[in-house]
């Protein structure tokens, strides 16, 4: 997506401009309340992270204060097209109605099949008495979802301020680069980043590589993994994305010292050649630091997936340490959402870098192909 095109996403100024005096009206805001939530085991259900509530806020605020009728709409967790009670919306609704009194929020748009299924008759009923409609929701606009891209052709719509800022910062990493600009991916699996990569190769100075993909990597370099996580049909993949990298100029950090346990089950740390039976679970205390130092002297920073198992108290100090280092340089920080800002959280660093994204799959979607489903469907609806 070209500069050009961002601009033509409409804003909610230009909402106002369109549909004239908001107040009375009834505006539909597709919201991402997707939030981890923690089932206890006397029935109570507790949000764990509040984030993605709050940063619904401004917008459902400016819509409030212009006299609106503000109704939400979320989808949580994956019901596959049935009503089941673990997903309800009513611990979300509790939520929001402390923080936004009196904002309607519709129940979970995915028991009916005909969210996911982008049913036409679904988005009938969705704007049902709707006036306007605005996508706030970052975190689902790589979803062609009824939600997302039907409503623009029925009523006046546009991006909500989170949205904008969203496509503002993840779209000035890939049009606006500053250098040296460094991708910190880690996570399990290649398989779900390869476009990612290949796309910010051309953008990117360096790319560290952390998480289990790195034994899929260590695999292509023919090093033994012992029995850690990898993905056996990714390992030529690697070794492609290795030389690329390599006659591009540009770097791919790997680690070269790993944490895990031996063969009998302890605690250990290797080299970057692991032994039989041993798995590895984090980067070591040796690539903790040579990653800090590129992160460092970098000018830009996209972050995305957990460099270990940092649920184990054993295993959380390599992404511990790449957090500290995101949030101790002085270059734009960006942090992708999902595991990666639950590990800021955990840390209490999410205060300390420039920008943390509410979006996991979207903000990797938009750095690859600079555009998404719920942008397109906004940019048609107000031509
Ligand atoms: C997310 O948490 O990734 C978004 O809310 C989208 O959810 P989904 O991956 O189930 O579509
Ligand atoms: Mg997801």
């Amino acid at each position: 997506m070209s500069e050009v095109a961002v601009s033509a996403i409409p804003r909610l100024e230009d909402l106002e401009a369109r549909v004239g005096d908001l107040s009375g009206k009834r505006v539909l805001v597709r919201t991402d309340f997707n939030v981890p939530l923690d089932h206890h085991d006397d029935g109570s259900v507790e949000i764990v992270d509040d984030f993605r509530i709050k940063s619904a806020l401004p917008t459902i605020e400016w819509l409030t204060e212009r006299g609106a009728t503000v109704v939400t709409a979320s989808h949580l967790g994956r019901p596959k097209g049935e009503p089941k009670p673990e997903f309800s919306m009513d611990p979300v609704r509790a939520r929001l109605a402390e923080l936004a009194p009196g904002v309607e929020l519709l129940e979970n748009l995915r028991f009916d099949p005909g969210e996911t299924g982008n049913d036409p008759a679904f988005v009938e009923r969705l704007v049902d008495g709707i006036d306007a409609y605005v996508n706030d929701a970052f975190g689902a606009s790589h979803r062609s979802h009824a939600s997302i891209v039907g409503p623009p052709q029925h009523v006046p719509s546009a991006m909500g301020r989170l949205l904008e800022k969203e496509v503002d910062v993840l779209l000035g990493l890939r049009n606006k680069p500053k250098h040296p600009f460094v991708a910190v991916l880690g996570g399990a699996k290649i398989s779900d980043k390869l476009g990612v990569i290949e796309a910010l190769l051309e953008t990117v100075d360096g790319i560290i590589i952390g998480g289990a993909m790195c034994f899929t990597f260590f695999a292509a370099q023919g090093k033994p993994i012992g029995d850690s996580l990898f993905e056996p049909d990714m390992v030529d993949t690697c070794g492609e994305l290795l030389a690329k990298a390599e006659s591009m100029g540009k770097t791919i950090h790997l680690p070269d010292d790993i944490t895990g346990v031996d063969a009998t089950g302890a605690f250990a740390t290797f080299g970057s050649r692991l032994p039989d039976g041993a798995i590895g679970y984090d980067i070591g205390p040796g690539s903790a630091a040579a990653f800090t130092d590129v992160i460092m002297d970098a000018r830009m920073v996209f972050w995305n997936g957990p460099m270990g198992m940092f649920e184990d108290e054993r295993f959380e100090s390599g992404t511990r340490t790449v957090a500290q280092a995101m949030a101790g340089t002085k270059a734009f920080t960006v942090v992708g959402g999902g595991d990666s800002a639950a590990a800021l959280a955990q840390f209490r660093l999410d205060d300390e870098v420039d920008h943390v994204s509410t979006g996991g799959g979207a903000s990797l979607e938009l750095l690859e192909n600079g555009d998404l489903p719920g942008f397109e469907a906004l940019r048609k609806g107000s031509s």
